[in-house]
């Protein structure tokens, strides 16, 4: 098989790279069009190998926004299949999410408004097609997006897109002999790509360069480093940059994990360093791992013939050319502040338990249930109160360690297996492997924001054979009871009431300022400049339901969600 002949070359990361690094193209607001579309690509030599792309024939257009901004997506699905996108790690309402319930089917067109409210970091957009997740992603639907906002700004950092601020997204994929990527079960990811490229080189500058890798693969866990064993610097997790860079000479990024590192290239011009993935130091019971079961008892089919498993390999091979204008050359001591929720403050706690349906030494290779229960569109596995702040026990009872991913929130881990997390996981998080065999993981979060009684969030496992496989499920984000919502005051403006039946009053605004209502699907109901700091509305012609007041000053946007009656 080809594929395994090309990743045997990979495994030996002395070679020096064939390929330049794409990098995407980027996209920014206030409206961004992304067009799903099938495509081609020359991987390998002989016949062109079937693709999907955004915009392109694989991956997609990095999306920059900023917080406070309001965004329109125009996504149109121009795929033989129905399609959906989710924005993963940002905090949208559950109709904008892009779950499996909100399918854009061939041919037509999905418009979400999206107030960005999320902290500057790395997220990430993929289909999330209820058992199509896998086979959409691994065809090449996905790509990168980067939030910016003012804390991130205000700091010396690396931000020159490509040039000293890179994104890689790591992908493994399995190819059959006419170069086709196939996702059967038994098909082993052998061929490993960055940002689409095999075996790729990017020339970077000799000062600190920032890094914004995404592990977009669907089931292998990486455990990064560089060839010369330099340290390098931590900045973010998935949901946004850390307290202080945390130096580190390994990183372990599990499917649908983020994280931002710095590297300082200072005083390597010339030199060539290699970032690999030391697969061989990888613990038992994870995917890429020598075993990855819990013992040689749970096996998964050919994964010793694939040659990436257990093993050392490169990633990319970065040339050190000269150092830019403006060049940063040190890391900074500290970043942001958080303040995470307290445990003592939350009100309830929520156990997942993960189990395998069948028992024994297949165990290992699913499918995995949560609470005994496979994903059901139809079952709604949660019900969560508007506003609550829980604790999620995560306790997995089966040979493998799963990355879980949950929507809506972010969160950050309480323990795992009752140690505290290291320090580059205290930070905001989406998706946490929990470890095999009886492995606990807690952690706390706030929903807030958003609810809706009839859209589900999901909940899943990021090794996307698994989520399609059911190792999913769904909860509600329960509207609040009737009547005035304290949390619904803002510092510019007070509505009330809400819900509102017509008469919608807004006070304590700043003079002229721009006030505008969208329905749930992103229209424009509503736009005015009040020149007053009092505004009364009559909102008696629209329809009942969800709506969004947008205020819009000088610095920022502030958004609030009224319910009209
Ligand atoms: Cu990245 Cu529900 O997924
Ligand atoms: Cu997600
Ligand atoms: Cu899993």
């Amino acid at each position: 098989m080809r594929s395994l002949i090309v990743a045997f070359l990979l495994f030996s990361f002395q070679l020096s790279a064939q390929n330049p690094l794409f990098i995407p193209d980027t996209l920014v607001g206030p409206s961004i069009n992304l067009s799903l579309q099938e495509g081609t690509m020359n991987f390998y030599p002989g016949q062109v190998t079937q693709t999907m792309g955004v915009n392109g024939n694989l991956l997609g257009p990095t999306l920059i926004l900023n917080k406070t901004e309001t965004v329109t997506m125009n996504v149109t699905n121009n795929l033989m299949d129905s399609s959906t996108i989710h924005w993963h790690g940002m905090h949208v309402s559950p109709l904008n999410d892009g779950s499996p319930h909100v399918v854009i089917p061939p041919g037509s067109t999905w418009s979400p408004l999206i107030p960005v409210l999320d902290w500057a970091s790395t997220y990430w957009y993929h289909p999330h097609l209820h058992s199509h997740t896998h086979e959409q992603v691994q065809k090449g639907i996905a790509g990168m997006i980067i939030v910016r906002d003012n804390d991130e700004a205000a700091l010396a950092l690396p931000r020159t897109y490509g040039v000293d601020d890179i994104p890689l997204v790591i992908q493994t994929k399995a190819f059959n002999a006419t170069n086709q990527i196939i996702t059967i079960e038994s098909a082993l990811d052998t061929s490993l790509m960055i940002n689409g490229t095999i075996d790729p080189f990017v020339s970077v500058p000799q000062q600190v360069v920032r890094f914004r890798i995404l592990n977009g693969s669907s089931e292998r866990v990486y455990n990064i480093g560089l060839s010369n064993n330099q340290t390098f610097y931590q900045i973010a997790s998935d949901g946004g940059l850390l307290t202080a860079p945390v130096t580190m000479t390994r990183l372990r990024l599990a499917p649908g994990e983020r994280a931002e590192i710095l590297i300082n290239f200072s005083g390597l011009i010339g030199q060539s360093v290699q970032l690999v993935s030391y697969g061989s130091e990888l613990p038992s019971a994870i995917y890429g791992a020598t075993q990855p079961g819990m013992g040689a008892g749970q096996a998964i089919p050919n994964y010793t013939l694939n040659p990436l498993n257990g093993a050392n390999f490169q990633l990319i091979d970065f040339n050190i050319i000269a150092a830019t204008a403006n060049a940063i050359t040190t890391i900074p001591a500290t970043l942001i502040t958080h303040s995470p929720w307290l445990a003592a403050n939350s009100n309830i706690t929520r156990a997942l338990t993960f189990s395998p349906q069948n028992m024994g030494p297949t165990a290992i290779n699913g499918p995995f249930m949560i609470n005994m229960t496979m994903f059901d569109m139809m079952m709604i596995n949660q019900y969560v109160p508007y506003n609550n702040t829980e604790i999620w026990t995560l306790t997995n009872n089966t040979p493998i360690s799963h990355p879980f991913h949950i929507h809506d929130v972010q969160f950050y881990i309480l323990d795992i297996n009752g140690i505290a997390p290291p320090l580059n996981q205290q930070g905001r998080k989406d998706v946490i492997l929990v470890p095999a065999g009886g492995g606990i993981v807690r952690f706390i979060a706030k929903f807030e924001d958003f609810y809706d009684d009839t859209v589900p969030y999901m909940y899943h496992c990021h090794m996307l054979t698994h989520e399609d496989g059911g190792m999913m499920g769904q909860f509600i984000v329960q509207a609040p009871p009737l009547g005035l919502n304290e949390e619904d005051f803002m510092n510019s403006g007070n509505l009330f009431p809400n819900p509102v039946i017509d008469q919608l009053t807004i006070n304590k605004l700043k003079s002229n300022q721009i006030i505008r209502l969208y329905d749930v699907s992103g229209k424009e109901v509503y736009s005015n400049i009040i020149e007053h700091t009092e505004a009364t509305l009559n909102l008696s012609s629209l329809v009942s339901g969800v709506y969004f007041v947008v205020f819009e000053t000088d610095s920022n946007t502030e958004i609030r969600k009224i319910i009209k009656n």
